[in-house]
C-alpha cells in the first residue's frame, strides 16, 4: 500500500508514512491555553502510528482566540506544555506538527473575556447564526498579527516541533483576508484579489524568516485551505487554485479541508473532476498535497493517494480507532472500529471536555453506534467539521 510508504521533504524532514492525523480540537486545553494531561495522554495514544500528528489549532494572539479550551502558542508561557504534547507526539517516529491560527470574526465577546472579535472588515460571518460583528482590524494590528505568527513559530520550534501548519481553512482570519465576503478593506490589505492575498503572503513570509533565523533542524511549514465559500460573494475554486499558484514555492505542503476526498466543486455542478485531483495539477512535483475526508478503510486511503495526494489525512476514524496505521500496516481491517460507543471514549483516552463536544455539536458526524441518522458521506455538501455549524 502506497501510504505505508516513506516521504522525504525537500529540507530533509523525512517521515515514515504518509498517514497524517488530522488537526482536531480538544477543547481540553487549560482557560489560558495551557496544554493539559489529558491532551497529553490523548496524542501519546495515537502517536507511533502516523508519518505526522497535526494537533488541534493554537492561538498566536490574545484576541485570535476562538472558543474555550483551545490551544495557544501566544506567550512564552506555553512552552514547557507544548514540550510536553511534541515530546508525546513524537513517539516512534511520528513527527508533530502545531497548528497555528488566528480565529478572527470566528469568535465572540465571551471566548475574548470582554473584547469585540476583530476580522479584515465589519462585517459579521453568515453561519453560524448570529455571528458577532467584528471590529475592522488598524494597519498597525495586521502588522502586530503577522508578528505574532512568527512569535508562534519561534516557539513551536523551542518546544520540539518538527513544524507548524498555517490553519488558512474554515473560514478563520487568514480565509477572513482572502476572501471578498469578509475583506472589503480600501487600503493596501484589501480590494483587488492580489492585495486580499497580502495577509497570508505577509505571515507566511514572516513565519519562514523565523525558520530561517531560529530552526537548528528540518522543520515545516505546511498551509491549510478550504477550496470553497457558498457565499457571494466568496472564494470560489478558481480563486484557490491561483491561491495555490502562488504561495506553493513558499511553504513547504498544501492541505486541504474538506469533509470527503471524493468531493467535487459545490459551487459548479458542471465541473466533475475531483477538487482533490484538481489541486494535485497544481502542486504536482512541486509540494506535497495532502487530501482528506471521509477516511475509514485503507482502500479509502490508497484511493487518496491515487487521486494525486501524496499523504493522506485521517481525522474522526483516528479517534475511533487510535491503532488505525498498525492494524492498516498487518493487513488486518476487519479489526479497524468505524463506529464506536460513547462508553467507549474513556477508553479511548478522548478528554471528558472533548466528548461532550463530539456527543452534542458533533453527534451528527461521529458514527455513534446508537445513532442511526449519521452521515456518510460530505460529498456535496459541507461538513460541520469544516466549520459549519450546519448544512447549507
Ligand atoms: C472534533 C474535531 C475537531 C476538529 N478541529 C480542527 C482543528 O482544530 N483544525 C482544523 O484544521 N480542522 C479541524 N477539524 C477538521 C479535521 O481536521 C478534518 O479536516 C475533518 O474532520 C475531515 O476529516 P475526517 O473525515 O477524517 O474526520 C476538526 C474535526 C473534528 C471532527
Amino acid at each position: 500500500m502506497k501510504f505505508l510508504s516513506q516521504y522525504q521533504f525537500k529540507n530533509g524532514l523525512s517521515v515514515k508514512n504518509r498517514v497524517v492525523m488530522s488537526p482536531m480540537t480538544t477543547m481540553a486545553s487549560f482557560y489560558n491555553g495551557m496544554v493539559t494531561s489529558d491532551e497529553v495522554a490523548y496524542y501519546a495514544l495515537r502517536a507511533g502510528g502516523p508519518g505526522m500528528i497535526v494537533t488541534g489549532v493554537a492561538n498566536v494572539s490574545e484576541n485570535g482566540k476562538g472558543f474555550e479550551g483551545e490551544l495557544s502558542v501566544a506567550s512564552d508561557q506555553m512552552i514547557p506544555g507544548l514540550s510536553k504534547l511534541a515530546t508525546a507526539i513524537k513517539k516512534e517516529g511520528t513527527r508533530g506538527i502545531l497548528q497555528i491560527f488566528h480565529a478572527g470574526r470566528k469568535s465572540n465577546h465571551q471566548v475574548l473575556r470582554g473584547e469585540q472579535p476583530v476580522s479584515a472588515s465589519a462585517i459579521a460571518a453568515t453561519y453560524p447564526p448570529n455571528s458577532e460583528e467584528p471590529r475592522a482590524l488598524t494597519h498597525e494590528e495586521i502588522l502586530q498579527i503577522i508578528a505574532d505568527f512568527g512569535q508562534a513559530t519561534r516557539r513551536a520550534i523551542a518546544a520540539g516541533f518538527d513544524g507548524v501548519e498555517l490553519h488558512g481553512a474554515n473560514t478563520y482570519l487568514l480565509q477572513q483576508f482572502y476572501s471578498e465576503n469578509s475583506n472589503q478593506r480600501t487600503d493596501q490589505w484589501g480590494g483587488t484579489r492580489q492585495r486580499r492575498l497580502q495577509f497570508p503572503l505577509a505571515v507566511i513570509a514572516e513565519v519562514q524568516a523565523v525558520v530561517a533565523r531560529y530552526a537548528t533542524r528540518p522543520f515545516v511549514v505546511g498551509y491549510r485551505l478550504s477550496p470553497e465559500e457558498l457565499e457571494t460573494p466568496g472564494i470560489r475554486l478558481a480563486d484557490s487554485l491561483y491561491f495555490v499558484d502562488q504561495i506553493k514555492d513558499k511553504v513547504d505542503y498544501l492541505h486541504l479541508s474538506m469533509g470527503s476526498y471524493q468531493r467535487t466543486s459545490l459551487n459548479d455542478p458542471q465541473n466533475t473532476e475531483t477538487l482533490l485531483s484538481q489541486f494535485a495539477a497544481h502542486t504536482a512535483g512541486v509540494i506535497p498535497l495532502i487530501g482528506v475526508g471521509s477516511v475509514e478503510q485503507p482502500a479509502d486511503a490508497e484511493a487518496v493517494i491515487n487521486d494525486g495526494a501524496d499523504f493522506v489525512a485521517i481525522g474522526r476514524e483516528l479517534l475511533r480507532e487510535p491503532q488505525w496505521v498498525q492494524k492498516a500496516a498487518t493487513n488486518t481491517p476487519a479489526s479497524i472500529r468505524t463506529t464506536f460507543s460513547a462508553l467507549d471514549m474513556d477508553e479511548l483516552a478522548i478528554p471528558g471536555a472533548m466528548q461532550e463536544y463530539l456527543r452534542t455539536a458533533f453527534r451528527s458526524v461521529m458514527h455513534f453506534t446508537d445513532d442511526e441518522t449519521a452521515q456518510a458521506s460530505y460529498q456535496n455538501t459541507l461538513a460541520p467539521m469544516e466549520g459549519f455549524e450546519k448544512k447549507l
